[in-house]
């Protein structure tokens, strides 16, 4: 069978969807169950029942596009990732992995391939925490991995709850119902930019990922006393910002102290209230992120910046509260998935390597209930969650080649690949 890939109608798709967005060009912004988020997810729908494909989604808003196999009752093959963008996003995270998926299944229906088992396109709910403060919502709830009545009640800065929006936003029925059954598929595979600069410097155009690191963030509150800014002396003070601040830079120093590579730590979101140039802050909230591949060393980096915190509110006089997000572990991807992602490279010449993913991403979740492995492609300069985010027409074709080859493989085989 000849696969081969439409890579300048996959670019073209991409082009479209990184448009839909709440902010202009070349800026891709698409927060969970904003208009341009429903307006994106239409346009998915409608290229996969183009391409005949069953469409259905959940009631917190997955999307399942399902190429009915000719056993159709065998537990299926899963692939897909996310549309959700963060704010001043590119336009590659995630897409890829969808669209790239539905162009994947196109191939091989051209190439006169029928799946033995079902092969389904997924598209994940809220991927990114922007809105609701963890990630990956969708891909929690189908594992079985987010209380369905915790899940409801997350709610967004202005109040809002997961709840109200996902039924504002037209998906009704009980959260419990997303759960999947027991072996609902029998392996999942994600197309997706490393987003990092390593395959792009150690030129392969692909990389087999083994392992997903372990994501924790905490939300930090801090209230000190506010005041004016020129008539309140220095002594005086208890400056919430400023503590914020210590506890930023214990962070770095936290994360730089293991002396591990893999270790990261970021404080993404500060906001300083009053917020104005002549008033001392009395309230900062801080929401930070800690990753690593080792999951003890990441839990250890989490207890150093608890004990800062306690220093810094004794020593600078504030009340602060540590409020856990998430603490996740790392996944380990199964040996049976990522033989297959080798042997699909090497069918097409593609040289990989195998390497860890630093990103989460929904596998982290599907590996928990299915066998799963993830397919990487190079990013310019491995920039991503920024709007010069890019990946070429070319290796975006080549990872959708060697996704398109592991579903086929994946879909006609007789047992179920085992877990990791
Ligand atoms: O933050 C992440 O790793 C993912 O892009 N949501
Ligand atoms: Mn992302
Ligand atoms: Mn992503």
């Amino acid at each position: 069978m000849k696969l081969e890939v439409d890579q300048s109608r996959l670019a073209q798709e991409l082009e479209t969807l990184g448009g839909i967005s709440e902010a202009p060009s070349p800026v891709t912004t698409r927060v969970v169950f904003t208009e341009a988020d429903l307006r994106g997810r239409a346009f998915v729908k409608q290229l996969c029942r183009e391409a005949g494909l069953v469409v259905r989604e959940d009631p917190v808003g997955n999307a399942f596009a399902r190429w009915v196999g000719t056993e159709p009752d065998l537990p299926a093959v899963g692939t897909g990732s996310h549309i959700d963008a963060i704010p001043n996003a590119g336009r590659y995270d995630g897409t890829v992995g969808v669209l790239g998926g539905l162009e994947a299944i196109r191939a091989l229906q051209r190439s006169g391939f029928r799946p033995r088992r079902s092969i389904e396109l997924l598209t994940f709910t809220s991927e990114e925490p922007t809105r609701f403060g963890i990630g990956c919502l969708g891909s929690r709830l189908l594992g079985g991995l987010l209380n369905p009545s915790v899940g409801e009640q997350l709610k967004d800065k202005n109040g809002t709850s997961l709840d109200d929006a996902r039924t504002h936003a037209g998906f009704i029925g009980p959260l419990s119902d997303v759960r999947l059954p027991e072996d609902y598929y029998s392996a999942f595979v994600e197309l997706h930019i490393e987003q990092g600069p390593i395959l792009e410097a150690r030129q392969f155009p692909i990389g087999v990922v083994t392992a997903i690191a372990a994501p924790a963030s905490l939300r930090i509150s801090i209230e000190g006393e506010g005041g004016h800014a020129g008539a309140v002396l220095m002594p005086d003070r208890r400056d919430a910002f400023l503590a914020a601040a210590e506890i930023a830079l214990a962070v770095e120093s936290a994360a730089r102290s293991t002396g591990a590579e893999d270790t990261v730590a970021t404080v993404g979101v500060c906001d300083v209230f009053p917020g104005a140039v002549n008033s001392i802050p009395s309230r900062v909230r801080i929401e930070l992120d800690v990753r690593d591949i080792d999951q003890s060393r990441r839990d250890g980096v989490l207890r150093k910046i608890a004990e800062t915190c306690d220093e810094v509110a004794t020593r600078r006089r504030v009340t602060l509260r540590i409020q856990p997000l998430n603490a996740d572990p790392p996944a380990h991807c199964a040996p049976a998935v990522v033989n297959v992602l080798s042997e699909a490279c090497e069918t097409h010449g593609f040289g990989f390597m195998y390497m860890i993913s630093r990103a989460y991403h929904d596998s982290l979740f599907l590996s928990r209930i299915v066998p799963t492995a993830m397919l990487f492609i190079p990013c310019r300069s491995g920039f991503s969650h920024r709007p010069d985010e890019y990946a070429s027409p070319e290796a975006i074709g080549h990872g959708t080649l060697v996704l398109a080859e592991a579903l086929a493989r994946l879909s006609g085989q007789d047992v179920i690949v085992n877990h990791a």
